[in-house]
This record gives C-alpha cells, structure tokens and sequence, in this order.
C-alpha cells in the first residue's frame, strides 16, 4: 500500500479520536490531528490546533504545515454546538468550506475527503421519521447542516481529482472527554452517582423511549468503516449508514447495565438529566478522591443535554446498514458487549469508579 497521510479534522471529539487510534493501530498511516486545544505528537500522529472558523487562520496553518503537503485522505469529524437546529447551519457548514479551501491548494496527492454525518440527515431529531431509514430516502425541510455539508463536497468534487464519502452512524460510544454527545459517558456516570448515593438505576427517558427499538455505533467500528469507505473503488462518492448490527430496547439493555454497576433497576421516571445532574458537581470531585479516580472535571464528564435528548426519542431510531455490507463491509459488534467493555475501559482509566 502507497504510504497515506490523514489529516482528521475533529481530532479530540468522541469519533476524531477514536479514528486516530484505529489509524495508528492499523499501521500505513501518517496523522495530523486538527482541533482548537491540539494534542501531544506521538510515534505517526501529530497535531495542529487552529480555531477552523478562522478562514485566513485555517489556510494559514495548513500552508505551513509540510505535513497537511503531504495529505492523502481528509476525515472530517469536527462539530460546533449551538443550541438550534437552525444555529448548526453556519458555523458547522463554514468549518467545512474553511477545511476544503485550505486543504485543496496545499495537498496536491489529495485522494478523498470523508464526511461524518448522522441521523439527522433523515429527521431522527426531529421526530418519528421512516424507519429503517435508507440512504436513498428523500430529504426533510431544511435547515439541516448534514446535508448541506454533503452538497458542499459534491459540488467541489465535480472535476476535481478527489473522491468523497459520507458516513451516517447512530448515536455513537466511545470513550472521550470534554465532548457534548457522549452517551456511554452520561450511563456510566449517572450510574455511578446513583451507586455512590445509594439509589437504583432508573431510565431516566420518555416512557416510550424505554420500549422504542434503537441501535448505536461502537467508535471503533465507525472508524473501521469511515476508513474503508474512504479507501475502497465501490464506495466512493456516496453515503453509508454505520450502525453496529443489532438493535434492542433500552427495557431490556438497562438490566445489563445495572447488573455491571451492580445496581438494582427500579421502575423509570422520566426526568431532565441537565436539571438533576446539576448539582452533582461536589458530589462528583468527592467521588474523585475517595476512588482515588484520575482527576477528571465534571464538565468533562458531563453531556447530560445529549443523554436528554437520546432518551427523550419515544421512537423507532433505527437505520438500515444493508448498503455497506453489500458494498463489502461486514464488521459488526454486539452492542450489550460494547457497552460492558466501555464501562470496563473507563473504570480502567480510573475515569469511574
Ligand atoms: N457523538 C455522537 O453520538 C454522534 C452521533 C452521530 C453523528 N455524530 C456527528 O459526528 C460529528 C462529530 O461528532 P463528535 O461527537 O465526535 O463531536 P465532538 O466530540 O464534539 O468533537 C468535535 C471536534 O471538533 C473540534 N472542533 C470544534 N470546533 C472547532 C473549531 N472551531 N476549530 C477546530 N476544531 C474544532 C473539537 O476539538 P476542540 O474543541 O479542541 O476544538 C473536537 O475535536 C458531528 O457532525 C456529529 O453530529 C455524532
């Protein structure tokens, strides 16, 4: 294999930083981490912080850069949060065009820029939409910045000599910090201060939530995929949804989860997570110190809008991953594992008691 060089836009997010692992695991890859905070250099991986709303700043450090020369593949998992729908649109959209720009000009072995999207891409969060949802369903009323991201890289890519590909995960585990949509981490840390106060776990959702069928996206898996799709012929210039291969229900999923905290599982309440974790803060830094955890913030800890928003969906949130296998990707993970072997990574890490 040709020596390829990745730059991952996104580098310290819950999916950037779990694709840079799989990178560096997978060998025959060179990495640049792009992100505002940067990163420690280590073996293949490096890292560039830039702000990429800054248009002159991102074309700037790029130019520079005699690693962004030498790019091949542009992995791009980078995401602002606004607080509407409507306020994703420019700055997530402008990230993008900002990347694409600078990148263009100064990477002349340029083969493919992959795309992260999501379920929004088919109104997930919107409300109960077609399910399974496929690739080819038809949009929904706009704003949504998904889809104008992919129309972005399909209008740069007419004529140009790369290729581009999009890759529409569930709600993605995996283990990160300081991320606002990380759901493995609102479980383990809401169990773990259930534990610590002595209550049971209950599912704190929308009681149809706790029956709907959903599925997730293990973060390495997506990463397997998002690095096959970017380099395999029968993929290119098209989208693929990347889900773990199983679904289930959270009645039956929140057992297990109690079981591994041994916690007994008490009848739901449906309750906002941002408004009863709030005040968890002295809780969690005593916790840190009787556990003797690694001193981790509760604001790195904390993504309680995105565990309300998952389980407010008193839905079926389910996509049909059939395109991919039939392309040729046929990596699956077992989703009760995946949560048991997260929780075991963190408690590892020291992350959680
Ligand atoms: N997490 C999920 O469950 C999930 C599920 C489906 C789809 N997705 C989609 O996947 C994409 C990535 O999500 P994620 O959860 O991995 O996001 P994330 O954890 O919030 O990571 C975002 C990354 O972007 C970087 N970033 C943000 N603003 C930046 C800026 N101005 N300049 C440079 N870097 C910037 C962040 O690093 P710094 O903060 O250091 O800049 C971080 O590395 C999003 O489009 C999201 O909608 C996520």
């Amino acid at each position: 294999m040709a020596p390829r060089t990745a730059l991952v836009i996104g580098a310290r997010g819950v999916i950037g930083g779990n694709l840079i692992d799989h990178l560096r695991e997978s060998g025959g890859w060179d990495v640049i981490g792009v992100s505002r905070r940067g990163g420690t250099d280590e073996g293949r991986v490096r890292h560039l912080a830039v702000d990429l709303l800054d248009r002159d700043a991102t074309a700037e450090a790029f130019a520079a850069s005699r690693a962004v020369a030498e790019v091949t593949h542009v992995f791009y998992a980078a995401y602002q949060e606004r607080p509407t729908w409507a306020g994703l649109v420019a700055p997530n959209l402008g990230m993008l065009t900002n990347v694409v720009d600078a990148v263009e000009p100064v990477a002349p072995r340029l083969e493919h820029i992959s795309l992260m999207q999501g379920y929004k891409v088919y109104g997930a969060h919107l409300g109960p939409f077609a399910t399974p949802a496929k690739e080819s369903d038809p949009p929904h009323m706009p704003p949504e910045f998904n889809v104008d991201q992919q129309q972005l890289l399909e209008r740069r890519q007419a004529g140009a000599a790369w290729s581009w590909s999009a890759i529409r995960p569930s709600v993605v585990a995996g283990i990160g910090l300081g991320n606002p949509m990380n759901l493995a981490l609102v479980i383990a840390v809401y169990a773990s201060i259930s534990k610590e106060l002595g209550i049971p776990l209950r599912f704190p959702g929308a009681p149809g939530a706790y029956t709907s069928l959903i599925e997730m996206t293990d973060a390495g898996l997506l990463a397997e995929a998002t690095v096959w799709a970017a380099t395999t012929d029968v993929a290119q210039n098209q989208a693929f949804n990347i889900t773990n291969g199983d679904l289930f229900r959270w009645s039956s999923m929140w057992p297990k989860i109690a079981a591994f905290f041994e916690l007994e599982v008490a009848p739901p309440l449906p309750m906002a997570l941002t408004e009863v974790m709030a005040d968890k803060e002295g809780l969690w830094d005593a916790m840190v110190a009787r556990h003797g955890l690694a001193p981790t913030p509760y604001s790195d800890v904390s993504s309680w809008a995105f565990g309300d928003f998952v389980f407010r969906w008193d839905y079926d949130v389910i996509a049909d991953g059939s395109k991919a296998r039939r392309a040729g990707f046929h990596s699956y993970v077992e989703t009760e594992e995946m949560f048991l072997r997260i929780f075991t990574d963190l408690r590892a890490g020291r992350l959680i008691p």
